[in-house]
């Protein structure tokens, strides 16, 4: 057999084989394909000093989008699903864990055994190898993490999964997974959460001490039937994975904790949408469901917001459609039964809807001016139609005032003091940050005023509170808190949270840019290298080869 590799992106290369012979239609051929791999930007190679206990190495693999094809040879499109198993051997004192169905441990030689039973795309499949241990939190869920942090992991999530499982399965239909369990990754890990079938990798972030960050979760668990079980055909429809698990993230969530907490999550998710337009402008081609990937750019490069709330919206527009949530539920449920195991595009979705629901397909609902779907999926810009988020109301709007007191320009403290903030939840004081920084720079004075009023913010060990305060910090040019932007970016490098902050400093002042430089030049070693290569282009660097 003849083996030729061809180059085929920025990074990979492409492994085509020649038959000796042509195969018939239906035949079945096996390869075996031995080779080599470790470098390239999905295997993460950790030294002691990147991890929590700082003991041991550890390393761990990133598949989605197409990281996948430089830890194994494969079809790494969305489009092609496959079962796998794999033999893995590490050295003493080592655990390995992979998305997979099953698992036993061989004492004997250290190796471990894991097989997927079901088929799955190429981006879901993982690797994670480190001084790993596990404990209960449900009857089919454990998590994992460093022995130092398995105590604050059982902690945080111990007896709450079992009920956002138990939920999506009555929305959604049969869990098919097996088993749900959460890795807590070291603090480079660059997603909050990634959804890899029986075994969701998050970030250590989610460690707040108070299960507030578990709308994260809820999304990673929503992706059993949406983007893991009903699969985007390819990344330009990326908004069919994000978009519908957006919208069942929140299904769950207002089942278990009400609509108007859940409206609340969903304003601060509308707030990154309004920002990330802002920033681009309404128009730009990425402001549209379906986007245009060209061959050659990494899908990855096109990650923003768009997919997740515009497709949220487009969800809920398909809901209010219906007119009555039960009826879309059970929809959403025929879908996942309809396309399971396969990868579909975003006209199997909608064709389905529109058989689904003949009347409205007869009314023709997929072309009403203004909300047409090819508009939808096609057109930049501001989603045509909004969910009432009113029900949220209650939580938000004593943020939204007390916002409005801290802009003013001579500051009432008497008002100020008369709200109290003190059991507010964690979204209500997200929710009134993002407000704060929607008016920064606020008046002379009010940042230095606001951090001593309440340290329960300034102060906070809350990562999204975190972010949110070093955002004001910068766009106030509060010099005299920078070290707390310094000593964010060096706690941890979630992407989301890590750009934002880069992208303010190199727009802001000359100190702003100096703290940029430092802190890169400080923690690059840390990084993820896709997120080293965003902040580098950020900063007018050049990029690593890789
Ligand atoms: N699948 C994504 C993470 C991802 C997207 C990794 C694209 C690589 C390429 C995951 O489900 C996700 O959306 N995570 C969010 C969680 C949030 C929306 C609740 C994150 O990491 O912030
Ligand atoms: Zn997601």
């Amino acid at each position: 057999m003849r083996v030729q590799s061809r180059p085929f992106a920025r990074y990979g290369s492409a492994l085509h084989l020649a038959l000796p012979e042509p195969l018939r239609a239906g035949e079945r051929l096996a390869l075996e394909v031995s080779y080599c791999t470790g470098s390239g930007p999905g295997v993460c190679w950790l030294t002691p000093e990147q991890t929590a206990g700082k003991q041991k190495p550890y390393m761990y693999t990133q598949g989605q989008a197409v990281l996948n094809r430089s830890f194994f040879p494969g079809f790494d499109t969305p489009a092609v699903k496959s079962t796998y198993s794999a033999t893995i051997k590490v050295p003493e004192g080592f655990t390995a864990m992979m998305s997979a169905t099953t698992w036993e441990k061989q004492e004997k030689d250290n190796t471990f055994i894991f097989k997927m039973s079901q088929p799955i795309p190429s981006y879901l499949i993982a690797l994670v190898i480190g001084d790993i241990v596990s404990a209960e939190v449900g009857p089919r869920s454990r998590v994992w993490a460093e022995p130092c942090l398995i105590e604050a992991a059982k902690k945080e999530y111990d007896g709450v999964i079992e009920e956002f499982l138990v939920v999506g399965e009555k929305l959604f239909g049969p869990y098919v997974w097996g088993r749900y369990d959460i890795l807590f990754m070291p603090p480079s890990f660059p997603f909050g959460g990634m959804e890899n079938p029986c075994i969701t990798f998050v970030t250590p972030c989610l460690l707040a001490g108070d299960r507030s960050l578990v709308d994260v979760i809820i999304h990673e668990i929503s992706h059993s039937w949406f983007g893991n079980l009903v699969t985007n055909a390819n990344w330009g429809e990326f908004w069919l994975n994000e978009g519908f698990t957006m919208y069942a993230q929140r299904r769950i969530s207002t089942v278990v904790y009400g609509a108007a907490y859940t409206c609340l999550e969903a304003a601060t998710g509308r707030a990154l949408l309004r920002q990330h337009m802002d920033n681009t402008g309404e128009d730009h081609p990425l402001n549209k469901l379906r986007v245009k990937i060209e061959p050659g750019v990494d899908p990855d490069d096109t990650y923003n917001e768009t997919p997740y709330e515009k497709g949220y919206c487009f969800v809920s527009y398909l809901a209010n459609l219906v007119g009555d949530q039960s009826k879309f539920d059970t929809f959403l449920q025929a879908y996942v039964n309809q396309f399971k195991f396969q990868s579909i595009m975003a006209d199997d979705a909608l064709n389905f809807f529109l058989e689904y629901f003949p009347e409205l397909k007869k009314k023709g609902v997929d072309s009403i001016p203004g909300f047409e779907f090819d508009r939808w999926l096609n057109t930049p810009g501001w989603p045509p139609y909004l969910p009432d988020l009113s029900p949220g109301d209650v939580l938000m709007k004593p943020a939204e005032d007390l916002a409005e007191l801290w802009a003013a320009s001579s500051l009432d403290m008497e008002a100020v003091k008369a709200v109290d903030i003190s059991a507010w939840k964690t979204y209500q004081l997200v929710h009134f940050l993002d407000k704060v920084l929607q008016k920064s720079p606020l008046p002379d004075g009010n940042v230095d005023q606001l951090s001593k009023r309440y340290p329960k913010i300034s102060q906070a060990q809350n990562a999204e509170l975190r972010l949110r305060w070093c955002q004001i910090i910068l766009k106030n040019n509060h010099e005299a808190e920078y070290g707390k932007v310094r000593d964010f970016l060096h706690s941890q490098g979630k992407q989301k949270y890590t750009l934002p902050l880069y992208r303010s400093m190199w727009s802001g002042s000359e100190s702003a840019q100096v703290l940029a430089m430092e802190t890169f030049s400080a923690t690059a070693p840390q990084l993820h290298v896709n997120v080293q290569n965003y902040i580098k282009k950020i900063l007018g660097l050049k990029p690593a080869s890789s």
